[in-house]
This record gives C-alpha cells, structure tokens and sequence, in this order.
C-alpha cells in the first residue's frame, strides 16, 4: 500500500511539537508493516544541512495556483529507511522557523499545491494521501475538486488527521479565493467558509475520505460545543468517518538506555536515573539533593498546556512545599516572563530554560521525578508518554490522550501510572500535586507507580495496525471502482 504523508513538520528534518514526532515515527512503524509510506514536507531552511546533504533534487517544475507561477524544486532522500521528499521555494521557506510568517497562507497554499503537483514527478505512485492539520487541509479540498479527474493521483483517497482543532489556518475569503482560484460556490457554509472567514481546517474536514484525531477522548471532546472551536456541528455530521487513534512514541529515538542526552543510562534502576537528577541540578543552578522531589515541565508555553493553573498557583506551592521544578519551554510572553521572574524569586527551588532545546528536554524527562502538563485541552500529548518512558510521573488534568494515557494512582489497589484531576481548576491541580508529593515521600508507593508506568507499551505498535486499518479500507474501496 502506497501512503503520502503530506505534513509541515517531521522529525528528524523540522520540529515545533508533536506533529513532527508523529510524522516522524508513524511512517517508520508503517514500513516495518509492509506499508510504503514516504513524508513530503517544506525545504525550510532551519533542516540541518547533515540531512540537507543527503538529498538529491529529482525534478523542477512550475506551480500554478490562481495567477501565481512559482518555481518548485522536489527534492528526495532515503532516512532511517522512510522516503522523504523535500519542496523547494527559497522565497516561501528559506526563512527562520516554520510559522508566524504575515503570509503564511501563501506559503501553505504554494505547499499543497505543490504536493498535488509533484507526484507527476515521483517514481511513486500514492492510493492515499495522510494529512494533518491545517497547513495540508487544503489537499483532501484539491483532491476532490480540481484534481478530482487528474491521472496522476489516480483516484487516491484522502485521511484527515487533526492534531489541533485549535489552529485552524483562518484567512480571509477573498485571500483565499486570490490564493485557490476556486469560486464562490467553495466559499459557504457547507465548503471552506467558517463564520465569514474561510478555513484551511475546513479542507480537511469537510474533504477528506476519512478523519481522525490523536485520542479517543479527544475524538469525542471535539464533537461538544466546549472542545469543539465552533467545528464541533460538523464533527458531530462526520462522525460516522471520525476515529481517535491514540499516537505513541518512537522508542528506539526515546530510550533512557540509549540517549546521548543524559549522563547516565537506564532501563529499571531508580537509583541510576537520581544520578540523572543530580546531574541536572546541578546544570540548571539547583541545589542537588536527591530527597527533594523535582517537577519537570517542557512545553510549548501557551494556555492549551494548562499555565494558566500552574501559575495562579505557583507561589502557594513553593512556599508551602519542599519541592524544586525545572520549566524548560518557549511560546507566549506572558508565561516566559512570569517564569523567568519565579526563578529570580526562588533560585533554590525553581529553574527555568527558555527556548527550544532537544537535549535539555531529555535530561529533564530523565532527571525529574514528576512532570507537570494540566492541560486544558490536549488532543494527545507526547510530553507524558516521554515522561512516563523515562520514568518521571505524570500529573495530569483528565483530558483528551492525557485521560487516554494516565490512570490516576490508587493507594487501595497500587494501581495507576500517575496522578490526574477532572476540572479546570487552579486548586484542584495544586490538591493534585501536593497529593503527588505526599505519595513521592512513600518509597514502597512510589516505586509501585513508576513500575506500573514503565510496564507499559507507547510504542506505535498498536496504533500502527489502527491506522493501516482505516487505510485498508479506503484503498480496497478504491480499487474496487477500477474498471
Ligand atoms: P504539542 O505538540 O501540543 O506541543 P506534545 O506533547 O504532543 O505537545 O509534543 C510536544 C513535543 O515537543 C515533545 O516531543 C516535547 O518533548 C517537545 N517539546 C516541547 N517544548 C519543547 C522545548 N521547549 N524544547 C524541546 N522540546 C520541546
Ligand atoms: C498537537 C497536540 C498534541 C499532540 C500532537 C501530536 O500538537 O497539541 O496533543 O500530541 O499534536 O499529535
């Protein structure tokens, strides 16, 4: 079965959060499944040039999209054994970052249709195409309208996944009808229109052969009206081509026994990963005890991740409770600043890292006893499965893959991987973590909790097998209107 995962980030190439780490493992689960599935994704220029190197350009062509001409080089490498492909426009990508940009529809727009282009140019010949999120929303749109009858996509099916209801890729209609070329009729309700706007999103939900999103729990959240950011009508209507398969993790670039990253390598051994901790403490200016229970948070800093609880509630804990947290992250200023103020306050008991940093991220999964992520709404979230895999315990509010991964720690039956809470709540979430620390000073308690979480399998071994499964479908469904 041939997969296009089309996507704007993927690990090892261009990373900003989980979508990159999912649409960089997914695939190579799939291929060790038999599947093909090959990753294309902007050339930006931030892609490290060791990886750039082992590229080579297959073809150059001219994209066409409204009155736009826009040169198009394709670009291909083989990493770790998946299939990449590169589209190449220095004017659209060769640019600090991926996003944030003024005319970031432009450079999304140029990237689908560049997809629907390039595979004229591929030895490849897709029965799918796996989008995800709003910057690819555009292509299951493309798929059924104007390359609806296109030979070289041959009738290919489309899957949606949403990893953010929350970024939606809105712009304004006559943007986006400059951008498209498409006319009136694909800019109402039932098209690509959202509220007077239109929606990359839209694309994608309304287009796609399939939906699915990143959790169980999350794949019903978004059909009420609180999760749903206004969309949840039209998910309620799809429902029937909705499913949340929970992600995993790649466990072999994850691995406490094998990263780089820390000092010291471990599998069961608390004791060797407190030599992580120490080692941490003392990087990042703490005082290293191996006693007092350290947090860890690493994060995009924006409200979805629950700061706004951990703020409101920051103060009352570390005055009140012997404890240390390290916050490694990057995202609103609000929150930036408000960390950075906390560790001049509290420079025994707080340390923050601000800025994007893979290695720092992996020494604090390892050196953390606990890991902070109340979200407010979170459709998967990796940071948890990371923490658990390195032994940190979750703390968690119920929500979405957070509920899906996290079973709340019970003292009666030792069961549970962590420690969670049901509403959005500043104190509900500070109860939770006192909670924790109380636990934390219960070495027999403690040791069940993290073993309870280390037993388990966040590989995509699993959900794997669920996405081949949805693929099947839609592809035996297309090879039976073959003539
Ligand atoms: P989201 O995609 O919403 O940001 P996830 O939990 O799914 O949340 O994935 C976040 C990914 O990004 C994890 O791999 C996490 O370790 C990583 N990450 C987040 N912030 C940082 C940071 N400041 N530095 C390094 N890695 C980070
Ligand atoms: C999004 C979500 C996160 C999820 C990730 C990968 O960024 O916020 O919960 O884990 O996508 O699917």
């Amino acid at each position: 079965m041939n997969i296009l995962f089309a996507t704007s980030e993927a690990v090892p190439l261009a990373k900003t959060g989980g979508l990159a780490d999912v649409a960089g493992a997914l695939p190579k689960a799939l291929n060790k499944r038999g599947v093909d599935a090959r990753v294309i994704l902007p050339k930006y220029e931030e892609i490290p040039a060791a990886y750039i190197q082992q590229f080579e350009q297959i073809a150059q062509f001219t994209v066409s999209f409204s009155w736009r001409k826009q040169y198009c080089g394709l670009f291909k490498a083989e990493l770790d054994g998946v299939t990449y492909y590169l589209i190449d426009n220095e004017f659209y990508f060769k640019r600090r970052g991926l996003y944030g940009y003024g005319d970031d529809a432009e450079r999304f727009v140029f990237f689908c249709f560049a997809v629907m282009e390039s595979v004229r140019y591929m030895d490849f010949q897709p029965e799918l195409v796996h989008c995800h999120d709003w910057q690819t929303g555009l292509i299951p749109f493309l798929l059924k309208t104007r390359y609806a009858f296109d030979p070289a996509w041959a009738d290919a099916k489309s899957v949606f996944t949403i990893h953010n209801l929350k970024y939606q890729g809105l712009f304004g209609i006559e943007l986006l009808k400059d951008l498209t070329g498409a006319g009136d009729d694909m800019f109402r309700a039932e098209s690509l229109e959202f509220y007077g706007a239109a929606s990359c999103m839209k694309g994608g939900l309304v287009y796609a052969d399939k939906l699915t999103t990143v959790s169980g729990t999350y794949a019903s959240e978004i059909q009420t009206e609180y999760y749903g950011e206004g969309l949840d009508s039209l998910l309620r209507y799809r429902s029937g081509d909705l499913i949340g398969i929970v992600n995993g993790i790649d466990d072999e670039l994850f691995d406490p026994m094998n990263d780089p990253a820390l000092h010291t390598p471990y599998r069961d051994s608390l004791s060797r990963k407190r030599i992580n901790k120490l080692e941490l403490q003392s990087e990042v200016g703490l005082p290293q005890s191996e006693s007092v229970p350290l947090i860890g948070i690493v994060s995009r800093l924006v409200e979805q991740k629950g700061f706004d609880l951990i703020t409101a509630t920051f103060d009352e804990l570390l005055l009140t409770e012997d404890v240390q947290f390290v916050i490694l992250g990057a995202g609103d200023q609000h929150y930036e600043h408000f960390f950075k103020d906390a560790a001049y306050r509290y420079p025994a008991k707080v340390a923050v890292w601000l800025g994007y940093d893979d290695r720092m991220a992996r020494r604090i999964y390892a050196g953390s006893d606990m890991f902070a992520m109340p979200s407010k709404f979170e459709p998967c979230g990796l940071s948890q499965l990371l923490a658990l895999r390195y032994h940190s315990v979750p703390i968690v509010r119920e929500t979405g893959g957070l509920k899906d991964t996290v079973q709340a720690y019970n003292e009666y039956t030792g069961e549970g991987n962590g420690f969670s809470f049901t509403n959005y709540n500043a104190h509900d979430y500070m109860y939770t973590v006192r909670r924790a620390l109380a636990v934390y000073r219960n070495v027999e308690a403690w040791k069940q909790i993290v073993e309870n979480g280390s037993g388990e399998d966040y590989s995509w071994n699993r959900s794997a097998k669920a996405y081949i499964s949805v693929y099947s479908q839609l592809v035996a469904h297309r090879k039976e209107k073959e003539p």
